[in-house]
């Protein structure tokens, strides 16, 4: 029990009451330093430029489609990491089919990207909302979505859960690229495109 917290019984409910008195001098101090603290960490996850990709994963009777971020792990074997929040409808999709296909987004594909990100296919068809056209992937069973820079298919290797997240580790299984479109990158709340330099 801190010092500023008081315990009470509730005679009526005989449960226990918390009153917090009003927080003020070090107290107050010490909230205010962590809220600071907790933005400006909040602030450095945004501060490493990532990859903008559209996670779909189904099977015949459920799909969805997501934007993520994916991060290179090995080359030999090629392995990525991808970071899914456990709340959502894609989550439940990896977790039952062990797959998923990365399809790396052009920049045709910035506006479809933070559609796929703004709204939840537990709620919504996305393949039919947003009239995705989806190709047949040739070593899993997750649709591919046409236009993409590239598809990765990819299989689930193992995962592990991180705060509200779970990491899955995947091994891209076949990939396809269109070397005639250019990928896009994530940065600072931002889309970007790239230039050679
Ligand atoms: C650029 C961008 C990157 C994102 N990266 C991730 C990510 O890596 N992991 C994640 O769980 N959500 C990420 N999101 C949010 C999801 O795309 C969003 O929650 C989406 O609505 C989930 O779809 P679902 O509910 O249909 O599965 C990102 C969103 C954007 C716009």
């Amino acid at each position: 029990m801190t010092i500023s917290t008081i315990h009470r019984i509730n005679p009526i409910t005989e449960t226990t009451q918390t009153i917090k008195p009003p927080i003020t001098g070090i107290g107050k101090k010490i909230i205010i330093t962590r809220f600071i603290m907790a933005k400006t960490m909040m602030e450095a996850t945004r501060l490493v430029p990532c990859s903008v990709v559209i996670l779909s994963v189904g099977t015949k009777d459920k799909r969805d489609a997501m934007t993520a971020t994916a991060m290179f792990v090995s080359e030999k074997p090629p392995l990525l990491t991808v970071s899914v929040a456990k709340h959502i409808l894609s989550h439940d999709l990896i977790d039952r089919t062990g797959e998923f296909v990365l399809n790396v987004a052009s920049f045709d594909q910035v506006k479809l990207a933070a559609q796929l990100g703004a709204t939840h296919g537990a709620k919504v068809d996305k393949f039919k909302k947003f009239k995705l056209k989806s190709l047949k992937g040739q070593h899993i069973q997750s649709p591919m979505i046409a236009d993409a820079f590239a598809h990765l298919e990819c299989r689930v290797i193992t995962s592990m859960p991180a705060a509200t997240y779970t990491v899955f580790l995947a091994e891209v299984v076949g990939h396809h690229v269109n070397r005639a479109l250019k990928p896009v990158v994530w940065f600072d709340n931002q889309y970007y495109s790239l230039k050679s330099l």
